[in-house]
């Protein structure tokens, strides 16, 4: 029985972050006030419009439009979280991180991973926050996200798809695509290597540069993703930065990972003039 509201990992889970391997956890945050659907509504209204992200609830599982075409009309979100089991729609509130209190509940849950695994929380950086509050029937598309992102399903099944890229050039391909405004919206479905049932108190390390989808069952899906940053995907996500510099200056430039003395540089580079700017979506994108 967990009785901890982070995800219960232990000290095998430091090697699975390593290797980025999707993993699945249990944890105790479902049934936790903080996130009930009141308090999400009234979390989204605390935020404001800006940090709302919204959708139509039923959609295919790629675009090639970065969800466009199912963008909904925010109005009341309070009201329309509320009514979540009716109204066919999908709510991220992002960055929930900027309210007091839910910087609190993402530094609780990323401190309890390091802890579990045995990391120095430290090395978790530029945490964030996001809720997702969807309808019945509701469809995450495929998409990657540069962050590492722990998912925790509060209410509501769902199941969670991962997938692999066909190859090094499709991977790159698509990360570029990031870097230009697909927020990882993949444009044709992934080889799927696992699926997972989740429900209240299941959740699922998602790690970087790793497609997934999911789609809920017949009731409203509540759930949270804390993400972070250590030195791995700063480091990769410094150099595809960089690269998209190079590229738009007429350069053709190596992989990361191809040329690890030149990742070096490059992330020296940017470490001092600034490197990966905080953009204020692609850097909120997460979609659970
Ligand atoms: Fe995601």
């Amino acid at each position: 029985m967990t009785t901890a509201p982070w995800p219960d990992v232990d000290a095998s889970f430091a090697d699975r972050l390593a290797a980025r391997t999707p993993t699945p956890f249990r944890h105790g945050l479902a049934g936790d006030e903080r996130l009930s659907l009141e308090a999400i509504a009234l979390l989204g209204d605390e935020l404001g419009p800006d940090a709302i992200s919204a959708e139509k609830a039923a959609k295919p599982l790629v675009s090639d439009d970065a969800g466009a075409t199912s963008a909904l009309q925010v109005e009341k979100v309070s009201d329309q979280i509320r009514g979540l089991a009716a109204n066919d729609s999908w709510f991220t509130l992002l960055n929930i991180e900027r309210a007091p209190a839910y910087a609190e509940l993402v530094d609780q849950m990323i401190d309890g991973i390091a802890r579990g695994a045995g990391v120095d929380p430290r090395t978790m950086k530029r945490r964030m926050g996001f809720v997702f509050a969807s309808s019945p029937g509701s469809v995450t598309a495929a998409h990657f996200d540069i962050e590492h992102s722990f998912l925790l399903q509060l209410e509501g099944h769902r199941t969670l798809g991962f997938g692999r890229f066909p190859s090094a050039e499709d991977r790159e391909r698509e990360v570029h695509r990031y870097w230009n405004g697909s927020f990882g919206r993949l444009d044709s479905m992934p080889e799927q290597t696992t699926e997972l049932a989740i429900g209240p108190g299941d959740g699922a390390y998602i790690p970087p540069y790793t497609p997934h989808w999911l789609s809920n069952g017949d009731s409203t899906s509540l759930s949270l993703t804390v993400t972070f940053f250590d030195r791995s995907n700063a480091d990769e996500s410094m150099v595809q930065a960089f690269n998209e510099k190079l590229r738009r200056a007429g350069v053709h430039p190596r992989t990361y990972g191809d040329a690890p003395g030149r990742d070096r540089a490059k992330v020296a580079f940017m470490r001092v003039y600034g490197g990966v700017k905080r953009r204020f979506r692609p850097e909120t994108s997460a979609s659970h």
